[in-house]
This record gives C-alpha cells, structure tokens and sequence, in this order.
C-alpha cells in the first residue's frame, strides 16, 4: 500500500485525517512540531485505528531535518500538506511569523519532493481566498479577492506558488483544497478540535460555553444583511473533510486525473447562521449556550456557503454527515476531554 506523509498530522483535520488514511490501508508518516498540537493525538488516532503512525517531532521551516525525514522515510507516495499557523488575529499582529511558517515550510517541501522523488501534493487551502464572494453559493471560478489578513494573504500566496511549481515542473501533480468551516470530532471522540488557549473559532467557544468553561459565548454581529442578522458559513463535518483528503491522494495515486493541478471547494453548501448554530447544538445536546450579542469582528466576512459540485461529480465524494450529527459530536469531544482533565 501506498505510504502517504502528513505534515501537521497532530493537528485537527491533520489528525483526522491520518485515521482515515490509516482506515484505508495507507502506510502513513506524521511530521509536526507540536507547536499548535500535543504528542497524545498519536494515541488517540492509535485507539481509533490500532494502527500508531510513524512520527517526527520537525519543523517544516527546518529544510535539513525535513531532508533528513525524507532520506529516513523513503519510498513515500504522496504529501498531504496541513502544517501551517492558522489564527487569523495572531498574523495580523505577526505577519512575519506566518509569512515564514506558512510559505517557507511549503517552499521547503516543494523543492525536497523532487529531490525524493516525490511528484504529489494535496494543499489545505480555505474559502478565505473568496473573501465575501459576489455570487453565493461560491464556485471554485469565482474571482480571488485581497486578502483581509496575513494569514489569509499566505492560503492565496501558496496556491499560487504551487500553481507556479507545477507549471514548471511536468510531472508534479497536485490538489488544492478549500475548506470551509470543519467541525465537529471523530465519532469516538478519542480525538478533536484541541485549541491553545482562548479559542478563535465559533465551536469550540460554543462547547467550552456550553461546558461551563467560559460564562457566555459572544455573537459577533446580528446586524448583517442575512435572516436573523447573524453571519452565515458552511460547516462541515472535520471526518467528512479528511475523507476529501484520501479520495484526492487516491485520485492522483490512481492516475484518475489528467491534469495537473485541480481545485476543489470542501462544504456542504449548506449556509448557517451563529444563530442557528447556537438554537441548533443546543437542541440536539440538550444544553444551553448563554450568548450575547455584540458588535461585529473586524474582518468577518457576511456570508458564505460552498457549492460543492467539482468535488461531487470529479472526485465523487460528498458531505455526509448532517449538522445535527456533527454538532453531538463536537459535544461528545468536549465532554470526553472534561474527562481526561478529572482524571
Ligand atoms: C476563520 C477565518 C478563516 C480561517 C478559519 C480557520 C476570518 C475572517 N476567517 O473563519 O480564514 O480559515 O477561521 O478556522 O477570520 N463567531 C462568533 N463568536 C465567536 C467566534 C465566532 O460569533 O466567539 C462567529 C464569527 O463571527 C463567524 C462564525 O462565528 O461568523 C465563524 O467564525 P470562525 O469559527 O472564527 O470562522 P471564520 O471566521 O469563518
């Protein structure tokens, strides 16, 4: 079987997304540095799977220990690359930070894998390139809009770096993938969203409420052009975001594709409001989410939901989770890590 490496596989979807591959049979290698992450993911995904990946606590930045992985670990088929830096408020008061993390772990790869040779490339990218779309649901044609921080900035600045590789380079194959909003954990709850901190993201704030952990979730705006003035996002399933990942790196293994480098949009198409979110977890968990509303976040976009369709009909993969499954799930997670804590 193949033998896939996964930067950032500690990580959420990284995480996930290793399971998943495992299911599948594929060998798999984990890089990260566990800057953003904790070593116990590993047994996590080895209680899921019975299967504990190889390991190497690197940085991407770090183009000699990198080297070094490849020379170590070879035979390897494919790179599915997810280490990168992600808190959009951190890059706009770092951006050097994420300039160099973000873009020069890819560029260290894209110049390594030829070397190993190594010709393909599965790309997290993010809806963030759309900015607030003209045309919802958003196609993957729709038009590229500046960036509204660094973070986002380097998701645009790496597909074009690899769109300028591959173009260069015959042979090299990759996929790009732009997640909307993951969620949710594994159906085991052995692993999940583990954020450092004050957490950034709607649901982890929304279980950490719910929890007890922190007194009220804020609902940033309820004054946007959108039903009930709250902003609307595609959340998908984070299980059903890492299965995008196996059939992409099947897909290029398999020869399926004769291009070479596609771009798939990963949602649900399926637009949420904070609102719904919040009526919604509450519903299916059985428990309250005190919220209050204040003013929008700078930077926010109003609304956006993928249209799904590429990724449908060419790599034949779908949603499939519903949002009420997903959202006990990011429950389950939550409770299981209250757990851990008390024991
Ligand atoms: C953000 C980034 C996106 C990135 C993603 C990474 C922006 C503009 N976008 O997406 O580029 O890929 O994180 O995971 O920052 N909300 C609240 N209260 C909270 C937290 C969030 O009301 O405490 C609302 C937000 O206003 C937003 C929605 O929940 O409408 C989702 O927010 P979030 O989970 O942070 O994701 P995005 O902002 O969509």
């Amino acid at each position: 079987m193949a033998k896939i490496l996964v930067t950032g596989g500690t990580g959420y979807i990284g995480s996930h997304t290793v399971v998943e591959l495992q299911k599948e049979g594929y060998e798999v290698v984990v890089i990260d540095n566990l800057s953003n992450s904790n070593i116990e993911v590993l047994n996590g995904i080895e209680k899921i799977t019975g299967i504990r990946p190889a390991f190497e606590n690197i940085d991407c930045v770090d183009y000699v220990s990198l080297d070094r992985t490849f020379e170590k670990h070879i035979n390897i088929d494919a790179v599915i690359h997810f280490a990168a830096s992600k808190a959009v408020g951190e890059s706009v008061e770092k951006p050097l930070l994420y300039y160099r993390n973000n873009l020069v772990s890819l560029i260290n790869l894209l110049q390594l894998m030829p070397i190993h040779k190594i010709k393909k490339l599965v790309f997290s990218s993010s809806c963030t390139v759309y900015g607030q779309p003209d045309v919802l649901p958003v196609t993957e044609e729709a038009p590229i809009k500046p960036a509204l921080s660094p973070y986002g900035n380097t998701k645009q600045i790496s597909e074009e770096i690899i769109r300028d590789t591959v173009h260069a380079n015959p042979c090299f194959q990759g996929i790009i993938l732009r997640y909307f909003n993951p969620i949710g954990a594994h159906a085991s709850a052995e692993i999940g969203e583990l954020p450092n901190g004050v957490p950034n993201n709607l649901l982890p704030f929304v279980t950490q409420t719910a929890m007890g952990l922190r007194d009220e979730l804020k609902v940033f705006g309820d004054d946007y052009d959108t039903p009930d003035g709250s902003c609307i996002r595609d959340y998908i399933h984070v299980v059903d975001l890492a299965k995008a990942h196996v059939v992409s790196v099947k897909r290029m293994l398999d020869k399926k594709s004769g291009q070479q480098l596609e771009t798939f949009n990963l949602g649900t198409g399926l637009g949420l409001s904070v609102l719904e979110i919040i009526r919604n977890f509450e519903r299916v968990n059985n428990v309250k989410v005190p919220y209050k509303i204040v003013g929008r976040r700078e930077g926010d976009i109003e609304k956006v939901w993928a249209d799904p369709s590429r990724a449908n009909n060419v790599l034949g993969w779908k949603a499939a989770e519903t949002i009420d499954e997903t959202l006990r799930s990011a429950w389950a997670w939550e409770k299981h890590l209250k757990e851990i804590k008390s024991s």
